[in-house]
């Protein structure tokens, strides 16, 4: 996953890959917004399995999943063909650069992570999708009272997650689960258990970064 610290220590010409692949987002979004709206966002939807569903059974919601593989999108991206919903759409884009490039008339009305990679080793835990950073910017983008719906079968990450969110103050923890739609995701029917967890943001928040910050800034 690509964060911030990490991008201001790259070489030249992969901080312009990335600013390519920003671009490249950015037009594809304004395709997509082309008015002030809500979105609910599922990341790290792989073959789209729960959003199809949700998505289906929400047609007043404008439902968008995106994951970081083709080859997920590709597959996401047919069944949306089989059932002709004009509320769903599928990218592929990584969670933080979509939630950077995206328009400010558009706000994150629900958000929904279902079994992320779970980085189980403790160096690779800065790859957790999780931290304070994203929860910063998931803020910023989404209106107040946006619920934040995770769901893992690895106990660690669920913690650590939890944590996650009890330590941010634009998000607080809701001490009941209202899971809002049920519909195993490719990852949950392969699960013995899993835990979910639901939290809301409660501030507007002050976060500011930018693209532009976040690539130009020194370490
Ligand atoms: C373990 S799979 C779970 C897929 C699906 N949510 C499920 O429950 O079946 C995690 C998915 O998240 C995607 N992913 C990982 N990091 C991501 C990121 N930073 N942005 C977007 N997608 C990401 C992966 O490509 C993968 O498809």
């Amino acid at each position: 996953m690509l964060k911030k610290s990490r991008i201001r220590s790259k070489p030249e010409e992969v901080i312009q890959k990335i600013e390519k692949r920003l671009d490249h987002l950015r037009a594809l979004c304004a395709e997509l917004f082309e008015r002030e709206e809500t979105i609910t966002l599922e990341i790290g939807c792989g073959h789209g399995h729960f959003l199809t569903e949700y998505a289906k059974a929400h047609p007043k919601s404008k439902c968008i999943g995106i994951d970081l593989l083709t080859g997920r999108i590709e597959r996401a991206l047919r069944k949306k063909e089989k059932i002709q919903k004009k509320n769903l759409y599928f990218l592929k884009a990584e969670a933080l650069e979509f939630l950077w490039v995206i328009p400010e008339k558009i706000q994150i009305e629900t958000y929904f992570l279902l079994f992320p990679d779970p980085w189980p080793k403790r160096r690779h835990h800065k790859n957790r999708l999780l931290d304070f950073d994203f929860l910063s910017l998931a803020a910023k983008k989404s209106v107040v009272s946006c619920p934040f719906y995770f769901r893992t079968d690895h106990a660690d990450y669920f913690e650590w997650g939890r944590e996650a969110f009890v330590n941010h103050p634009d998000w607080e923890l809701r001490a009941k689960v209202n899971w809002p739609f049920e519909r195993a995701s490719v990852f949950q029917e392969k699960a013995d258990s899993y835990q979910s967890l639901v939290a809301i943001k409660v501030n507007p928040t002050k976060t500011k970064e930018t693209p532009e910050q976040a690539l130009s800034e020194s370490p």
